[in-house]
């Protein structure tokens, strides 16, 4: 299985979220990442659930929604029900992690609803991986920050790396099927060094959005020069 990719429209032209979500979606790419920041979790103020419904029609493609909020657990009800296939919530935001993670996974997917929702746990750069030994078995997907979360845009702290393979020995020796994902400041100059570290999916703003050919941005992501 090759790399996956997400590309993060927090980086997208907010004017013309749409057609930016149906390009991007076109273009060979595996998640739409949705940050969602609430202006206390994070200093910045994004995307809520009335978005999310009205880009939701504009692709197929799961979308993952990125909840840099205090007190996840008030919303996450919301954003299922404006059509997240993914909730991450950050391990510094929620006390009672293990039942919220549970919590998440008891809804169903309202655009399939045969499946349930997919649940991620965020860890920022300060944070250990040792987060998540207790709830790790229960996770979909971690999803490793490599910046502190607020902002596109920002340079990629080069000791996640290490946080990165720690967190893949803690699967490979679980024998679980939880994938890792990476989040701020990838890019195609250090694409190869994360995937190398063990992640699954790139998350990416920036690296796509602002660029002038974003089929090759997705490409040069995909198969990065080693
Ligand atoms: C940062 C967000 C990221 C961000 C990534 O707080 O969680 O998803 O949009 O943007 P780039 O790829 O530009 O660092
Ligand atoms: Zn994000």
């Amino acid at each position: 299985m090759g790399i996956k990719i997400a590309p993060s429209i927090l980086s997208a032209d907010f004017a013309k979220l749409g057609e930016e979500v149906r390009k991007i979606s076109d273009l060979g790419v595996d998640y739409i990442h949705i940050d969602v920041m609430d202006g206390n979790f994070v200093p910045n103020i994004t995307i809520g659930p009335g978005v999310i419904s009205a880009i939701r029609k504009h692709s197929n493609l799961p979308f993952d929604v990125h909840l840099m909020v205090k007190s996840p657990g008030d919303h996450i009800e919301s954003f299922i029900n404006a059509g997240a296939d993914i909730i991450t919530i950050h391990a510094e935001a929620e006390i009672h992690l293990e039942r919220l993670i549970r919590k998440i996974k008891s809804y169903k997917n309202v655009n399939d609803t045969k499946k349930t929702i997919q649940v991620g746990t965020s860890i920022v750069p300060s944070t250990s991986p040792s987060a998540l030994e207790y709830i790790i078995h229960e996770l979909d997907i971690v999803l490793i920050m490599a910046v502190n979360p607020g902002f596109g845009g920002q340079e990629f702290i080069y000791s996640q790396l290490h946080k990165i393979s720690v967190v893949k020995k803690m699967i490979q020796e679980r024998n679980l099927k939880t994938q890792i994902s990476v989040d701020g400041g990838v890019s195609t100059l250090n694409a190869a060094d994360i995937i190398k570290a063990g992640a699954d999916i790139l998350v990416a703003g920036s690296a796509i959005f602002k660029t002038e050919n974003m089929k090759k941005a997705v490409n040069d992501l995909k198969n990065p020069l080693l």
